[in-house]
């Protein structure tokens, strides 16, 4: 009874927003502070595990920094999270910081919005537990979320060998500019997992928005690799230098190279290194972003495209 008179009061928010964005814009700026610094940390920090939530920097920031998100139209606050130093990973002179989150809020939300929606998401974590695929804790689920402010991009992976080819999306994937070197987080159950260790090589692309419910359909090969290229229902070509197959309508082309990887709790931590990168179109490309941040915009007049 009580439930249902508040879900009739208060609006339900979405734990995610499917959305399509320029992959150009920078709607969020995104700041690590520590004692006596602070970077521009926009293009420089990645999820490097869900379980437990890790984030990867090139930006040394000492040992407990806060990572905070800011509006980069009006400069408002969004959220933050409060991290604490795990460790550091050499790769040639490069280092790339691992980052425990430790916590987390934001402001999308104000009251009781904000403590009613996320009780609402806890709830229905707990009671899906076992079909979940995040399989993390609900507070490391809301933790995550703020690191969804700024609209993360998905792309589609694919890879090729003798015996093993396979193409899924993924999100948890970014650039560390300051290290020059590109992260990829994937679960380590994925079924590409060790072919990726041994083969090192790999292509992005870019799917426009349009290719959502195509992009949704092969999450089932982080599970089963592709059997044969032409079961797929989309057309393919080639990459231009390790000849992977590749969306042919993606309005990117990336060929990475893997230079390392590493077991962090549930995933495998790939660092790559960008070999070549081709536009091949303009246009809105498939993101995510996190429910209550759509909800904010929404609020504001200026929400995201959703698809
Ligand atoms: C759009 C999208 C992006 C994803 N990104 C990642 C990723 O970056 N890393 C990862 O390990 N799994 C990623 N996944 C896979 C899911 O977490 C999940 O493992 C997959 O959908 C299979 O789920 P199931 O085992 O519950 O069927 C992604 C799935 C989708 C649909």
């Amino acid at each position: 009874m009580l439930r249902k008179a508040i879900g009739r009061i208060v609006p339900s928010v979405p734990q995610w927003a499917t959305v399509a964005v320029d992959p150009a814009e920078r709607y969020v700026r995104a700041e690590l502070h520590w004692e006596g610094g602070h970077a521009d940390a926009t293009r420089d920090h990645t999820v490097a595990s869900l379980n437990p939530l890790t984030i990867a920097t090139g930006i040394d920031a000492g040992t407990h920094p806060l990572l905070r998100y800011h509006d980069s139209h009006t400069g408002s606050l969004l959220g933050q999270l409060r991290l604490r130093k795990e460790g550091r990973i050499a790769v040639d002179r490069a280092g790339v910081h691992l980052y425990r989150v430790e916590k987390g809020e934001h402001y999308c939300l104000g009251w009781p919005l904000r403590p009613l929606t996320a009780w609402r998401q806890n709830r229905n974590m707990l009671r899906h537990r076992s079909t979940n695929h995040l399989n993390m804790e609900p507070a490391a689920a809301q933790q995550l979320m703020i690191a969804y402010l700024p609209p993360r991009p998905v792309v589609l992976v694919s890879l090729e060998t003798e015996g093993h080819r396979n193409i899924f999306p993924m999100d948890l994937i970014g650039p560390l500019e300051s290290s020059g070197l590109f992260s990829l987080a994937l679960r380590s159950s994925n079924v590409s997992e060790p072919t990726m260790r041994t083969l090192r090589r790999l292509a992005l692309s870019h799917p426009p928005a349009s290719m959502k419910p195509t992009v949704y359909q092969l999450a089932r090969h982080h599970r089963e690799a592709v059997t044969a290229w032409n079961e797929l229902s989309f057309p393919l070509s080639r990459s231009p230098g390790f000849d992977i197959p590749t969306v042919a309508s993606a309005l990117r082309i990336e060929e990475l190279t893997i230079v390392h990887s590493e077991a962090i709790g549930s995933h495998t931590f790939f660092l790559c290194r960008i070999v070549s990168s081709d536009g091949m179109g303009t246009g809105a490309q498939l993101h995510h972003t996190a429910g209550f941040h759509q909800h904010r915009r929404r609020r504001q007049g200026m929400p995201f495209p959703e698809v």
